[in-house]
């Protein structure tokens, strides 16, 4: 109930604007996201690198509807990769479709992306495509063949909780996809995704377990420490070195296990959100555990 209140809540205007409005908010969602700037981005990623950590940059944004905002957001990519470059910093980036504006056409969102890859590509650095909701996830699959671009570049995020989701990976492995294996963090109605957290967290076993055994350099995304033990048995039970994938989690979140999986010798890469369009980001975090909720309750109390 509560989750798929604040999933409602993550789309409504009202509250963003409400929220972002006060330096409060900014606070709030400071323990989920590096801050507004690159600079503060750049600063979290320095320190997280500085320590061991492979990071991924996100400019937040979403759900745009404007062509200029779209190519505003491209622009803004195209402005990190060059700052990464010009400083050094080894870092990944990921995008939203919807950012680059796929709800507007797909091909000036494809025409996006491939602007953004043609520079990763230069750099030799790496893009992710997250996966939105199930609305978006057959165009993301189509601009992700359509920008025509190797798994050294582009790689892409599929979800547990989708019935699909076994289907596409085995397509996804034919063309050496990198992919970014998540339980997915919107809300679905039953019909395409399973609505019990037992049977998601079934399906991310069985298709962590197919994205290791094709040994491809794939993802697991998660800070459920079953998830986690269930991939760390199954590449010791085959014999797998730790270098052959990476676990990734989001900042601010299972700070511990992050640092504990770095220390036994794992690859842990941190994905850092910045930006000025955090509001649904955070409520999607806040709809992960309701505990993120109590938190943001006390310290409204306290002003
Ligand atoms: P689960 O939700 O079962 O949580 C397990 C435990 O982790 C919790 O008990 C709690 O201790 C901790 N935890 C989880 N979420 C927390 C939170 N918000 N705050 C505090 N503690 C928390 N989704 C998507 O749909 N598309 C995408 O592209 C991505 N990309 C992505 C990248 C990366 C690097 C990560 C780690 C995750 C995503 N996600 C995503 C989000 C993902 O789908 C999922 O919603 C969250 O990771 C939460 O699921 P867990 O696997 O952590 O398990």
């Amino acid at each position: 109930m509560l989750r798929s209140l604040l999933l409602y809540l993550s789309e409504r205007e009202a509250l963003k604007n409400l929220l972002s409005r006060y330096a409060l908010g900014r606070r709030l969602a400071g323990r989920f996201i590096a801050g507004e700037e690159l600079d503060d981005a750049v600063r979290v990623v320095r320190r997280l690198t500085g320590e061991g950590f492979a990071v991924t940059l996100d400019y937040l944004g979403e759900s745009v509807h404007e062509t200029r905002h779209a190519e505003q957001a491209r622009d803004v990519y195209l402005g990190i990769l060059e700052r990464l470059q010009a400083e050094g910093i080894q870092s990944h980036i990921s995008v939203k479709l919807t950012q680059l504006g796929l709800d507007i056409d797909e091909a000036l969102a494809c025409r996006n992306l491939q602007a953004i890859c043609e520079r990763a590509a230069r750099y030799r650095t790496f893009v992710r495509i997250d996966m939105e909701s199930s609305a978006h996830t057959d165009a993301t699959l189509r601009v992700l063949r359509a920008a025509g671009f190797p798994p050294e570049v582009l790689g892409i995020v599929i979800q547990a909780y989708l019935y699909r989701s076994e289907k596409d990976i085995t397509e996804l492995l034919r063309s050496g996809t990198r992919v970014r294996l998540c339980k997915g963090a919107y809300m679905e109605p039953p019909e395409i995704a399973f609505p019990y957290k037992a049977d998601v967290d079934a399906n991310f076993v069985k298709l962590m377990e197919k994205l290791l055994a094709s040994g491809h350099d794939h993802a697991i995304a998660t800070h459920d420490p079953k998830m986690v033990a269930a991939t760390l048995e199954f590449a010791r039970a085959r014999g797998m070195e730790v270098e052959r994938f990476e676990f990734q989690m989001l900042y601010g979140i299972a700070r511990r296990m992050q640092r504990d999986l770095l220390q036994k010798g794992h690859r842990v890469r941190i994905y850092v959100p910045y930006g000025k369009q955090w509001y649904s980001y955070f409520m999607r975090r806040l709809a992960e555990r309701p505990a993120n909720l109590l938190f943001l309750l006390k310290n409204l109390v306290r002003g």
